[in-house]
């Protein structure tokens, strides 16, 4: 999911084509404005952190968008190509180091196991919206 700070920015393009570039596949793909209840609903298992308004507030401040990638391996090696949630943190080249405004404000999520991404799938997309039915 690409964050409201770098669809505001301007970085759709560049991070889709990174994504691409990395071998990855897209099979669904949609701009989405999240209520607040949604983000509430998507971060659900970081309720109760200091953070968890913020996140709230952010994700619901702009649209975002959602994919699905397909690749083998893909939740670890997306991680990599995301790098680490603080972007001063994050190794250089990786989407969070060129694109993300601060740890808060890091640009884009990526799921953070297959249960997740299952999840996740689910949360945005129905199965008939992921373009390998429609060839
Ligand atoms: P994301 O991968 O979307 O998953 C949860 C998000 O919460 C994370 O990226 C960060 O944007 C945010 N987050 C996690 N930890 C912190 C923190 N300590 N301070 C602020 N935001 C955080």
């Amino acid at each position: 999911m690409i964050k409201p700070g770098a669809v505001k920015n301007r970085h759709i393009g560049a991070i889709f084509n990174m994504i691409e570039e990395s071998g990855f596949r897209i099979s669904a793909i949609k701009s989405v404005l999240m209520s607040k209840k949604e983000a509430e609903e998507f971060y659900k298992e970081h309720i109760g952190r200091p953070f968890f308004p913020e996140l709230v507030d952010f994700m619901s401040s702009g649209p975002i968008v959602a994919a699905i990638l397909v690749k083998e391996n893909a939740v670890e090696d997306f991680r990599s190509l995301i790098g680490n949630t603080d972007p001063l943190q994050a190794k250089e080249g990786t989407i969070r180091k060129l694109f993300a405004e601060s740890k808060s404000h890091n640009a884009i999520h990526g799921s953070d196991c297959d249960e997740s991404a299952n999840r996740e799938c689910h949360f945005f997309f129905n199965e008939e919206d992921y373009l390998e039915k429609h060839p």
